[in-house]
């Protein structure tokens, strides 16, 4: 059972069920032969060409490549913002072609976290409000949103200001906010977009650290990092150019390198 039963009316259910799921042994993301095509008045842009790639549970992946190479377009896509203009897109076995948009909205909603360069908080809900607002969509209880959210504001650090608004808060403590958003709803995977972009490095670092120990605690990560500094964080880097992989790194070999003065 994997997340074809979004359509039905027992949310808490479905979800457990797809917690549990292991897919089809191929991975959590599949996307086989993905191509997105922006067509514009006179301008059609190839922003991804025939892109191959699985996504492991409890994998922690890095997508590096340098400005418009397409690395927006392919989160958007596996965070189902958006869609291929061909290819396949097969998610915890589950093509996703077929959904209707409500059911993909519920998903979205339910198994993606997702972490923008933007923090995109609101800015007039309080730090607590914020982390609940997706929870509250859900349709969860007020004592469980309660625990959750007060849960992952501990875990990020920021437990102690959560009637805070987004404003009174330096940027790196808006991101960890933005990480318990993301994490509240325990999602099947966490989908970032240069998290650290508009961070300084001390505030970027603290953010990495985060997204590290919630990889070793099991969570399954998409980062994109145009900041070579930051790949080496994941097990596995994929270098996109022109829409395309061109090169896949392994992040342990990255780390060894640079141990031994590489
Ligand atoms: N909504 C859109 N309409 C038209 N072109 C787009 C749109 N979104 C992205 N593009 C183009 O697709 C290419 C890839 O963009 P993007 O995925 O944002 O790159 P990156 O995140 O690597 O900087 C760029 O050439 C960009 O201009
Ligand atoms: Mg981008």
């Amino acid at each position: 059972m994997g997340l074809a039963a979004y359509g039905d009316r027992h949310p808490k259910k479905s979800e457990d069920m797809a917690m549990q799921s292991e897919g089809n042994g191929k991975g959590l993301i599949q996307l086989e032969g993905v191509k997105k095509v922006f067509f514009t008045e006179e301008l059609e842009t190839h922003a991804l060409s025939d892109i191959h790639m699985h996504v492991k549970k409890g994998e922690y992946l890095a997508i590096a490549g340098p400005s418009g190479c397409g690395k927006t377009t392919l989160l958007s896509i596996m965070g189902l913002l958006d869609t291929p203009t061909s290819g396949n897109y097969l998610l915890d076995g589950e093509p996703v072609a077929d959904l209707t948009a409500s059911q993909r909205a519920r998903i979205r909603n339910q198994h993606i976290g997702f972490i923008f360069q933007a923090f995109n908080l609101i800015g007039d809900l309080t730090v607590y409000e914020n982390v609940e607002l997706p929870l509250t969509y859900r349709g969860m209880p007020g004592s469980e949103r309660k625990r959750r959210v007060e849960e992952a504001l501990e875990k990020v650090g920021m437990a102690h200001r959560i009637k805070h608004y987004p404003s009174q808060l330096s940027g790196g403590q808006q991101q960890r906010v933005a990480v318990a958003r993301a994490i509240a709803g325990e999602p099947l995977m966490l989908l970032a977009d240069e998290p650290t972009g508009n961070l300084d490095s001390k505030n970027g670092g603290q953010v990495m650290d985060l997204l590290r120990d919630l990889h070793q605690e099991g969570a399954t990560i998409c980062m994109v990092t145009h900041d070579p500094r930051y790949a080496h964080f994941a097990e596995r880097t994929i270098n996109l150019f022109d829409g395309q992989v061109v090169s896949e790194e392994n992040g342990e070999k990255l780390r060894e390198l640079e141990e031994i003065g590489f």
